[in-house]
Parts: structure tokens; sequence; C-alpha cells
């Protein structure tokens, strides 16, 4: 099973925009996928048209009590082969508990490998023990950023952070990719900070973009992935066209055809 954290320190890079479309449309592909949202703000289940509730089974519950199970708290959504276990949108980030393998214990121990092909986790921009816990739990780490000179500094310092997770802690991590989000091909900035990117952190690390697309802020507010919502925007297309890169850098088996299981 690949498990798939999307993380940058930096908030409003499109961690959750990219959680969220990019599992839309490996679900789509036929790869039984599960999304958790491990940022409290509760935007993934928002952006799936699910509101989140107070006291409904969540992600969060697995830091505050070492009897919770993920697995109780997996919900389909209207999505076929799309699968959330929400945040808890009160959830107090100062009790997140001593345990760093949390919720990797928990993929393991509920044998979610036999359930889904694929995991996304979209991380908490803090570096705290959610953050933690998102990266000991993955094999693969997406990092989206936007192209501004200012976008490189920190991107150093969430390598170097990544580096020492990989070499002392979880030697299974690697970078599956960096993608540039809310990018626009006509400005200078953008493509001098994409080639600066791509020579310090290696330019097949660099996966297809997403443009800035009013759509996609759209389709979070309509609660649908933007392949659903505007199938022929720009964004659509680019969500394809990275959910295709994905799969090649995953070497994704193909989905035997009667794989698209309804919720
Ligand atoms: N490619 C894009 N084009 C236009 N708006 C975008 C794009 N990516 C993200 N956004 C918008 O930018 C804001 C921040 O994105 P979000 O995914 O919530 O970032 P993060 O999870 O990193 O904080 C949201 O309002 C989202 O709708
Ligand atoms: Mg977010």
């Amino acid at each position: 099973m690949h498990v798939i954290a999307v993380s940058n320190r930096k908030g409003g890079t499109g961690k959750t925009t990219v959680s969220v479309n990019l599992a839309a449309e490996l679900a789509a592909s036929g790869r039984r996928t599960l999304l958790i949202d491990l940022d409290s703000q509760g935007h993934c289940g928002l952006a799936l048209g699910l509101r989140p509730h107070t006291g409904q089974p969540n992600v969060h519950q697995l830091f505050t009590n070492p009897e919770a199970r993920l697995t109780t708290a997996i919900q389909p959504t209207p999505f076929a082969n799309l699968w959330l276990v929400p945040a808890d949108p009160l959830f107090d980030h100062s009790q997140s508990g001593q345990d760093d393998y949390r919720l990797k214990n928990a993929l393991v121990a509920e044998s979610l490998a036999e359930r889904f092909d694929l995991v996304l986790i979209d991380t908490p921009p803090s570096l705290d023990r959610l953050l933690i816990n998102g990266l000991l739990a993955a094999n693969r780490v997406l990092v989206p950023y936007i192209p501004h000179y200012i976008s490189v500094e920190s991107m150093r310092q969430l390598v170097r952070l990544l580096f020492r997770i990989m070499t002392r802690q979880n030697r299974e991590l690697k970078i599956l990719g960096f993608v540039p989000t809310l990018s626009a091909e006509h400005i200078r900035q953008h493509r001098t900070v994409n080639a600066q990117v791509g020579g310090e952190f290696g330019a097949a690390r660099i996966l297809p973009g997403i443009r800035n697309d009013i759509r996609l802020a759209e389709s979070f507010a309509a609660g649908k992935p933007v392949r659903l919502y505007a199938p022929k925007s720009r964004s659509a297309q680019d969500f394809a066209r990275l959910g295709q890169a994905v799969i090649l850098h995953l070497e994704l088996p193909v989905p035997p055809a009667s794989s698209a299981i309804a919720p």
C-alpha cells in the first residue's frame, strides 16, 4: 500500500487542494483510495461535500484515546473508490500525546493495506506531533509549493526535515515529488523558481503543476473535486496529468475492470 503524505510547512500552498483532487483522480482511475484529514481545520471533508461535526469518529481521536480505531472513522464519500477519515475541527493540538507512531501503528494493526491501494494524508503546516505522525506513517511525501522566490528557502528547510526523518526514523520514506501550485506559466518568476527547485532537488522530482484556476476555489465551495465540478477546466486537466504522473512514479498496477466500487 502506498501512503502519501502531502506536506509543506507553509500554509496556503495548496496541500488540501492537491490532497483532495489527487485522491479523487486516483480513485477515479480505479484505485481504492483513502484520504486522511490530519489537519484539524477539516477542509478535506468540506471539499468532498461532507461537513465535519463534533462527536463523529475522526483521525484525531487516535491521539487522545488509546482505544480509538482508524477503521471506525472511515466514511464513504459520494465518489466511487474514495473514502475519508475526517478531522476533529475542535482538536486541541497541545493534546496530541507522546506517540510519533500512533497513525503508522493504526494503519498496520488494522490491516488497511488489505482494503486500500493508496492512502493520502493531508498534513497540518505546524511542526508538531501530528505532522510527524503523518510523515512516519507515509512511505512517500508530496510537496506542493507556490513558485515564489521566498518558497525556495522554506523548501530547503522542509527538505532538511524530511532527510532527517528519512535517515533516522522512517527509512521507507521517499520524496515522491514537488508540485508547483497556483502557478502561471507566463510569469517569469515562476519559471525561474521551478528551474531553481529542479536544480536543487532534482528535475525528475518536479511533477506536473497545477495552474492558478478560480474553478478550484469554486469546486471547494461546491463540495466536489474539480474533475467533476468543471471537467473541462485547466485545473481538471492539470490534476489528470498529475494523477498520471503519480501512477507512473509509483508503478501502480492497472486495476481490474471490475474494481470501480461504489461506496
Ligand atoms: N491552483 C490553484 N488555483 C487557484 N486557487 C487555488 C489553487 N490551489 C489552491 N487554491 C486556493 O488557495 C487557498 C489555499 O489552498 P489550500 O489547498 O487550502 O492550501 P493549504 O492546505 O496548503 O493551506 C484555497 O482557498 C484554495 O482554494
Ligand atoms: Mg490545508
